[in-house]
């Protein structure tokens, strides 16, 4: 008997010791120490060996060695079992890793819109230095250096060289584009822009726009009309109503500025329309012969109409955004509400 319990012991310390790498080796485990010619099947044929007054307490100890063979088996087992080795560990009910993403900027937003929806009129995108000299930002457009309507923007010069600026428009792209293009031209600019205002929330001293030049043989302010009318359908939806009145810019004539009908309160009036129903979008009209010429486009054969609009502004009807420094201001809760609009 004594020697049955060493026997045993020295089995189990061999057991415990052994290990699997891989499949293979737990079925060489099971052959080896369970299989028909096994281990186990050898050491319970000992029992017949056995005194009968010592049997009973023989075969309590051959079975508690079979758990123990037994139980050593299924754990080298559920090692190499495939995933649900692992189920009992893994809480699947548990709510996945978050990945936060960005959003885009609501101003980024507009802008891909508004271009989107020119480029579906076959217009190109053009683009221009955020840094401008005189000429291209003033001059080229119809402004020269006496003119009074430079006081209409106020202008951010460089300090080392003040005959560069920051832009004031987006109509600098438009001298630009006729620079180095010809006729026919269609274009969509869209681009910051700089002026020396005191920062409110409805003045900023950067903000962005968006220009439209179109240069053909045969273009008239009909065409004008029913390019943005199609805009502030696509951008707006169908309901909205539009108006032009007409206005003043040095490079346009005629020069016309368009309303749109307040989104904020349905035209009955509010603070944004400034109690009047209407909100101003845009400025536009037919290039002024003047800017053609400055290019060397023949204004007696080619006519053009020019349009710029505030990002800002649309951005401010579509989402209610109503103070211009959130825009810049980074905080990642205004952020956040934009997450999945494209
Ligand atoms: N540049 C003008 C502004 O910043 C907007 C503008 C008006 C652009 C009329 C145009 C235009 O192209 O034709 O206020």
């Amino acid at each position: 008997m004594d020697n049955l319990i060493d026997q045993l012991n020295k089995y189990k310390e061999e057991i415990a010791a052994s290990n699997a790498t891989n499949a293979d080796e737990v079925e060489n485990f099971r052959i080896k120490y369970l299989g028909t010619k096994g281990l186990l099947k050898s050491v319970m044929g000992e029992m017949k060996n056995v005194p009968n007054d010592q049997k009973k307490q023989a075969g309590q100890l051959l079975n508690e060695f079979k758990q123990f063979v037994e139980a050593k088996y299924e754990t080298l087992k559920a090692q190499f079992s495939g995933s649900h080795s692992h189920s009992e560990n893994i809480d699947l009910s548990l709510p996945g890793n978050y990945i936060k993403i960005g959003s885009r900027h609501p101003l980024s937003i507009t802008r891909n819109r508004i271009v989107s929806i020119f480029k579906r009129l076959g217009f190109a995108l053009a683009e221009g230095p955020d840094i401008e000299d005189d000429w291209h930002n003033f001059g080229a457009m119809n402004l020269p250096e006496d003119h009074p309507a430079r006081d209409m923007q106020d202008t951010f010069y460089i300090h080392q060289n003040p005959s560069w600026l920051l832009r004031t428009h987006t109509s600098s792209v438009q001298a630009r584009v006729m620079e180095t293009q010809k006729p026919p031209i269609r274009v969509i600019c869209p681009g910051r822009v700089y002026r020396n205002e005191t920062i409110s929330a409805r003045a900023h001293c950067f903000f962005h726009q968006v220009e439209g030049l179109y240069i053909d043989e045969n273009v008239s302010f009909a065409d004008l009309k029913q390019t943005l009318y199609f805009f502030v359908q696509e951008m707006f939806g169908k309901e909205v109503k539009v108006r032009f009145r007409p206005s003043y810019f040095p490079f346009t004539e005629p020069s016309a500025e368009m309303d749109i009908s307040c989104l904020i309160c349905g035209g009955k009036g509010c603070n944004v329309c400034k109690h009047t129903g209407w909100v101003e979008i845009l400025g536009s009209g037919m290039v002024h012969p003047k800017v053609l010429e400055n290019f060397g486009i023949d204004s007696t054969k080619y006519t053009g109409f020019a349009f710029g609009m505030g990002v800002e502004r649309i951005t401010q009807l579509k989402y209610r955004v109503n103070d211009l420094r959130l825009y810049s201001q980074n905080d990642i809760r205004f952020l956040q509400q934009f997450t999945g609009a494209v």
